[in-house]
C-alpha cells in the first residue's frame, strides 16, 4: 500500500491541461497568473465600497474614509459581511432541505429513510411523536425547522445540544444566535453606511452570525438530510479521477445539495436507463462526484469521488464527461465555456446558481424524478458525441472507507471498549482513548482548496504529520476528498500512524482519517465535541481538539471558522482572511475573542509550522487537563 503523492496528482493535472490545450481550453492555473498580484487593498480588507461617496481606500496619507470611518471599522465591516455571506449560504442550503422534508411522501420522490432520527429530533424539540404518522411528523418538523429561520423571539433550538458551560458563554457574550435570517439581516444592517464601526461589535456579530450557521442552518441541513436520505454508515468507495470510466456514460454531480444528486443516483441505477445506455453503445452509467455533493452521495451510497474543488475543471478535461450536473455553491462559472470545448453538457439545476453557457433544467422537489430522468437521458444520448482522440482519464484512484457520521462513530468506537469501559453506545471509549493518551487529541480538518496553497498539499501533509503523532483526524468537505484521493481513508493507512492511533484503528477497524461528510456536516463535529466534553466532564475549550482549514477560500469557510471558534475550539488557518489591514480586528480574532469564547484563530502560512502549532496546542491542553 502506498499513498498517492501530490506530485502524481500534479502530473495527472498537467496531462489534462495538455489535453485541454488541443481544444483551446482555459483553466484556473492560467487565470491565476492573470490575476496575480492581487489588489493590496482587497487583500488587507481596507477598501470600503458600501456607499457611493466612496469607494474609499485607506493609506497612511488617507487614514479615514469620507464618512470618517477608520481602517478598523472598514476591515471589521468587511469581515462581518464576508461571514454573513457564508452563513446565509449554508443556512439557505439547510432551508432547502427543510423544504424537501416538507415534500416527503411515501409515494413521492422523497421518503423518510431514517424515521428513528426524525423521532429523536422531534423529542429533542418537545414535539409529541406518540401515535403520529411518520410523514405527518416529518411535515410538522419541517415547518418548525423553517420557523428557526424567521421566528421573532428566542434563540436556535439546537443550542441546547451544547454543554451548559458553552450555552452560558453564548448568553453572557450576547452571541447566542436568534432566528437565522435575522442574524444575516442584522449583519447587513450593522455594516450599512453609518451603523457599526466598532471592531468589538462587528467581530461579536461575526461570531453570532457564524453560530447561526453551525448550530442553526448547517445543523438542520445535516440532520434533515439524514432523515431524508439516511444517516451515513461506514461504506467503501474510491477517490480520484481514475473513478471515471472510459466505456461508460460518466455523469458528474457537483455542488452541495443532496436533493439533486440523490435523485440522479436513483435514476442512474434504473434498469431502464442502464438498458438505454447500452443501446447507445456504453457499458453502463457511472456517477461520480465533485465537492460536497460528492461527499453527500459517497457517505450514503458509496458513490466514488472524482475530485475536490480545484479538480472540477479536470473532470471535463478528461474528455470523458458526458454531463456535469450542478446544484449550488463552489461551481466555477468556467465550466460553461470549458464544457463547450468538449462534448460535455454543463447542466445547472438551481435558480440560485444560474450560469452562462449552461443547459438549465430547473429542479424542484415536486418534479425531481422527471428532472433527474431527463438529465440522465441527456447524458446517455451525449455518449456518442465523445471524441475518442480527446479522451484521457488519468488511471489514478485510491480505496476509501467513508460514512463516519456522529452516530456511526459511536457505534464503531464501541469496538475499542475494554474491560474498564462499560458505557457502550456513548463516546466513553473515545474519551478513554484520549484521556489515557493512546490518542493524543483530534483535529477537525476542513475546508476548500485555494490556488494560494499548492493544491491538497497542506491537507495531506498536515494529516500525515498529525496521525504520526497519534492525533486522530475528522475531515469534511474538500479536505476529506484530498485525504481520500491520497489514500489516507484506506484502512491500511493505519501504518502511517503512531503506535497508539494505529492500535485504535486496528481495534475499531477504521482509517485514521474519518470522513464526516460535507461542509454543512461540520455540524456533526460540533455535536461530537459537545458530547465528548459532556462525557469527559470538561469544557469544550479544555479538550485537546483543534480545527484547521489550511487551504480555505470561501465566505462559508469564514462562517465555519467563526462558529468553531465561538464553540470554544482553537482554529488554524493556512490562508489569511482579509483583515491584515487592521491591527485591532486581527488582534481580536487571534487573541481578543479568547476572553469571550475561550478560543481564537491562528494564521500560519508555513504548513510545517502550522502543524507544529496544532500539536503544541494539543499537548498544552492535555497538560492543563492533567492527562
Ligand atoms: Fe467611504 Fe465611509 Fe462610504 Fe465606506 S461608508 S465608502 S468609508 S464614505
Ligand atoms: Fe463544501
Amino acid at each position: 500500500f502506498k499513498l498517492t503523492s501530490v506530485e502524481e496528482f500534479e502530473q495527472a493535472t498537467n496531462e489534462l491541461l495538455e489535453n485541454g490545450a488541443k481544444v483551446g481550453a482555459d483553466a484556473w492555473q492560467f487565470r491565476v497568473k492573470n490575476q496575480t498580484p492581487h489588489c493590496k487593498f482587497g487583500e488587507q480588507g481596507t477598501c470600503c465600497r458600501i456607499c457611493t461617496m466612496g469607494p474609499c481606500r485607506i493609506t497612511p496619507k488617507a487614514p479615514r474614509g469620507i464618512c470618517g470611518c477608520d481602517v478598523h471599522g472598514i476591515v471589521g465591516r468587511n469581515f462581518l459581511r464576508f461571514t454573513a455571506g457564508g452563513s446565509a449560504t449554508h443556512s439557505d442550503h439547510g432551508r432547502e432541505i427543510c423544504h424537501t422534508l416538507h415534500e416527503a411522501d411515501p409515494n413521492g420522490n422523497y421518503k423518510v429513510k431514517d424515521p428513528e432520527k426524525l423521532i429523536r429530533i422531534a423529542k429533542e424539540w418537545g414535539v409529541e411523536t406518540e401515535g403520529k404518522d411518520i410523514y405527518d411528523l416529518a411535515h410538522e418538523m419541517s415547518e418548525l425547522a423553517l420557523l428557526e429561520y424567521g421566528k421573532p423571539f428566542g434563540t436556535q433550538r439546537f443550542l441546547k445540544r451544547a454543554p451548559q458551560h458553552t450555552q452560558e458563554i453564548w448568553e453572557r457574550e450576547e452571541i447566542a444566535p436568534r432566528a437565522i435570517d435575522r442574524e444575516v439581516a442584522c449583519s447587513l444592517h450593522m455594516t450599512h453606511m453609518g451603523c457599526s464601526s466598532l471592531p468589538e461589535a462587528l467581530v461579536r456579530q461575526s461570531l453570532r452570525s457564524g453560530l447561526s450557521d453551525g448550530w442553526g442552518g448547517s445543523m438542520m441541513g445535516t440532520e434533515f438530510s439524514d432523515v431524508l436520505f439516511g444517516t451515513p454508515k461506514p461504506i467503501e468507495t474510491e477517490a480520484n479521477l481514475g473513478v471515471m470510466k472510459e466505456d461508460e456514460v460518466n455523469i458528474i454531480v457537483h455542488g452541495h445539495d443532496p436533493s439533486l444528486s440523490e435523485m440522479i443516483c436513483e435514476y442512474a441505477d434504473d434498469p431502464e436507463m442502464i438498458a438505454y445506455a447500452k443501446e447507445m453503445g456504453a457499458k453502463g452509467i457511472n456517477v461520480a462526484g465533485v465537492c460536497c455533493t460528492s461527499n453527500e452521495v459517497a457517505m450514503r451510497r458509496g458513490v466514488p469521488m472524482a475530485g475536490n474543488f480545484l479538480q472540477q475543471e479536470n473532470v471535463v478535461l478528461t474528455g470523458a464527461c458526458e454531463a456535469i450536473v450542478v446544484d449550488v455553491q463552489c461551481i466555477f462559472p468556467a465550466l460553461g465555456p470549458l464544457s463547450k470545448c468538449f462534448h460535455t453538457k454543463f447542466v445547472t439545476t438551481s435558480p440560485i446558481a444560474q450560469m452562462p453557457d449552461a443547459e438549465y433544467i430547473r429542479f424542484n422537489a415536486k418534479t425531481a424524478g422527471e428532472n433527474a430522468k431527463a438529465i440522465v437521458k441527456m447524458a446517455i444520448e451525449n455518449f456518442k458525441n465523445r471524441k475518442p482522440e480527446l479522451v484521457h482519464i488519468p488511471h489514478m484512484k485510491q480505496k476509501a472507507t467513508v460514512g463516519y457520521s456522529f452516530e456511526s462513530i459511536i457505534k464503531t468506537l464501541d469496538k475499542v471498549t475494554n474491560s474498564q469501559v462499560d458505557q457502550t453506545g456513548t463516546l466513553m471509549p473515545l474519551w478513554q482513548c484520549v484521556a489515557s493518551g493512546v490518542i493524543r487529541g483530534a483535529v477537525a480538518m476542513v475546508g476548500c482548496n485555494n490556488p494560494k496553497v499548492r493544491p491538497d498539499t497542506a491537507h495531506i501533509e498536515l494529516m500525515k504529520k498529525l496521525i504520526a503523532h497519534d492525533v486522530i483526524i475528522v475531515a469534511s468537505g474538500c479536505s476529506a476528498q484530498a485525504a481520500a484521493r491520497a489514500g489516507l481513508m484506506d484502512k491500511r493507512a493505519k501504518d502511517l500512524c503512531g503506535a497508539g492511533l494505529k492500535r485504535v484503528c486496528e481495534l475499531a477497524d477504521i482509517p485514521p482519517v474519518l470522513h464526516m461528510g460535507s461542509c454543512v456536516d461540520i455540524s456533526r463535529m460540533m455535536v461530537l465535541v459537545a458530547e465528548l466534553a459532556k462525557i469527559g466532564n470538561v469544557n469544550i475549550s479544555q479538550l485537546p481538539v483543534v480545527g484547521c482549514a489550511p487551504e480555505w477560500m470561501s465566505e462559508k469557510a469564514v462562517s465555519i471558522g467563526n462558529y468553531v471558534v465561538a464553540t470554544g475550539i482553537d482554529t488554524y488557518l493556512g490562508v489569511e482572511p482579509y483583515v491584515s489591514g487592521s491591527t485591532e480586528v486581527t488582534g481580536l480574532l487571534t487573541n481578543g475573542v479568547r476572553d469571550w469564547v475561550e478560543a481564537a484563530y491562528t494564521v500560519e502560512k508555513d504548513i510545517d509550522k502550522l502543524g507544529d502549532a496544532m500539536l503544541a496546542r494539543i499537548e498544552e491542553k492535555r497538560a492543563a487537563l492533567g492527562v
